[in-house]
């Protein structure tokens, strides 16, 4: 083992100085190969497209879940869309309906586990973007891009808790799994998200209604503050239902900002209500903690080093949705680029590391720390770095289109509302006796594993 952890040290060290990403954000060529070069070694942890293996699922799973693998197929979406490049289409097109499930919302029978309402949402997006970025469309009797997004979106509206804290989705779907009695801002924020989204691809008004409500119920309940309840435009994690929502986690993730953001630049956009963009603005006049020297830096877990697989992952959700909130509001184009361009540069710097059978590619986390690879290696660190890279095409990049304007992906208003008795199509609130009792062994089980893992408890 000695032997071995020497070996590769050195190995480090030789290469470092002979490969390493080139990143020049001035040239197109030259960050399309950044990408193509990232683009390969985050799919050393995808195995879902060889003979035996499930599709749509990361290895190890108990380490990358089932969200993750969701989240990189929109990663790969977002790559064909930067570079032309439709090396992993396949894949993701197997993917997406190899989970899809039967309720065409993303409910597989597979990830009752650990499959929550954020969780679920970053299918959804996937499925969303795949609509918006004329993604090639899946034969005409499987589940359509559209479709998939819109099955997400019920299924949670039909969550929607009035119960406990005057409304909002709880962080996990089913009650045996630890954080159910808990309203967390990603769940919101990825409603939200998706809302906003549909409304602007479809024009169908109960999206933008319920995108309005939830938005003032993460206000009423300070998850989100803003000059109401100040100071302003902080994104808080989340909060119990055992006080009614009324004490907050203090938490912020930059993956929220995001999605938040994100979705009020849609709206802006669709409504023309200037309303949503003071939100935009608002949300990021306050990001400063997420930024040293406008390298995006995870405040929350990374000054401490203690960040989890899933935190590790956040940076590319932050970048994706800055990059995409530009093509809805161009006037945030100015604003964000110089942060996206000096997070992407010290991003690619970080990508020289040689380990586990990368080689003088592997990237690293903590980008506004050094030029150099901060010895730390991943699924996230690379799905980071590819979405920052990416984003340094954003301007020559097309628009997303919507049904009236270019959208090519049909939709079915009706997908994951159920009708054929499975749990995703079942109010949280009438989950029957049942359902609990059976539940038993399982939440033994997922309390064991989630012991060490419940991010959210994490100061
Ligand atoms: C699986 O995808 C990878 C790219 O990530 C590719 O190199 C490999 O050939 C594919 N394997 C199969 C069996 O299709
Ligand atoms: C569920 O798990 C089984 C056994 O591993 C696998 O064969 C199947 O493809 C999985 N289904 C999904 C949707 O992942
Ligand atoms: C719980 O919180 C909601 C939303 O803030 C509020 O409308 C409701 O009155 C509260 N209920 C109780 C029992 O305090
Ligand atoms: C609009 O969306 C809602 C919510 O999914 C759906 O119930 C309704 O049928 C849709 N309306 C149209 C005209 O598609
Ligand atoms: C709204 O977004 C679309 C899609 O990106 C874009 O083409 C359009 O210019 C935007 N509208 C405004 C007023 O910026």
């Amino acid at each position: 083992m000695r032997f071995r952890a020497l070996v590769t040290a050195t190995a480090a060290l030789l290469s470092s100085t002979t490969t390493a990403i080139e990143l020049n954000i001035q040239s197109d060529d030259s960050i399309k190969n950044a990408a193509s070069e990232i683009a390969h070694d985050m799919m050393t942890w995808y195995i879902g497209n060889q003979t035996g293996q499930t599709p749509g699922i990361l290895v190890p799973v108990d380490v990358y879940y089932w969200w993750l693998a969701g989240a990189m197929m929109g990663t790969l979406i977002d790559y064909w869309y930067y570079t032309g490049d439709d090396s992993y289409n396949d894949i993701v097109t197997e993917a997406i309906l190899w989970q899809a499930s039967d309720t065409r919302d993303f409910m597989p029978p597979n990830q009752t586990k650990t499959e929550g309402n954020d969780d679920q949402a970053f299918w959804g997006f996937t499925a969303m973007t795949a609509a918006e970025y004329k993604f090639p469309n899946p034969p005409s009797d499987q589940p359509q891009w559209l479709e998939l997004a819109q099955g997400t979106w019920n299924s949670q509206q039909l969550r929607w808790d009035t119960g406990y804290c005057g409304g909002g989705l709880r962080w996990q779907i089913f009650p045996w799994n630890t954080g159910y009695d808990y309203k967390n801002t990603p769940s919101n924020a990825g409603f939200i998200n998706l809302g906003a989204r549909l409304y602007a691809y479809t024009d169908n008004e109960t999206y933008a209604e319920w995108t309005e409500k939830v938005w003032d119920w993460l206000v009423e309940t300070d998850l989100i503050t803003d000059e109401t309840n100040p100071p302003a435009w902080r994104i808080l994690d989340g909060s119990w239902i055992r006080d009614n929502c009324t004490i907050t986690s203090p938490i912020q993730w930059s993956y929220n900002i995001g999605m938040l953001l994100n979705a009020a630049a849609v709206m802006w956009n669709a409504t023309g209500d200037a309303k949503w963009e003071e939100r935009v603005n608002g949300i990021w006049s306050a990001t400063g903690p997420f930024f040293h020297d406008q390298i995006m830096f995870e405040a929350a877990c990374e000054k401490r080093g203690n960040c989890n697989t899933d935190q590790l992952s956040f940076k590319a959700y932050l970048s994706r949705f800055l990059a995409a909130s530009t093509k809805w509001m161009p006037q945030l184009y100015d604003s964000v680029s110089p942060y996206l361009a000096a997070s992407a540069q010290a991003a690619a710097s970080q990508c020289t590391g040689t380990i586990g059978g990368l080689v003088g590619s592997a990237c690293g986390f903590e980008w506004s720390e050094a030029p150099t690879w901060d010895g730390t290696y991943g699924f996230g660190q690379q799905m980071d770095a590819l979405e920052v890279v990416l984003s340094q095409l954003i301007q020559g990049a097309d628009h997303p289109v919507t049904a009236k304007k270019g959208g090519i992906s049909k939709g079915d208003p009706s997908a994951g509302t159920g009708g054929d008795g499975t749990v995703s199509s079942v109010p949280m609130r009438e989950i029957t006796t049942g359902d609990k009792a059976g539940a038993g062994v399982l939440t033994a089980a997922v309390l064991v594993a989630w012991v060490g893992g419940a991010w959210w408890m994490v100061s």
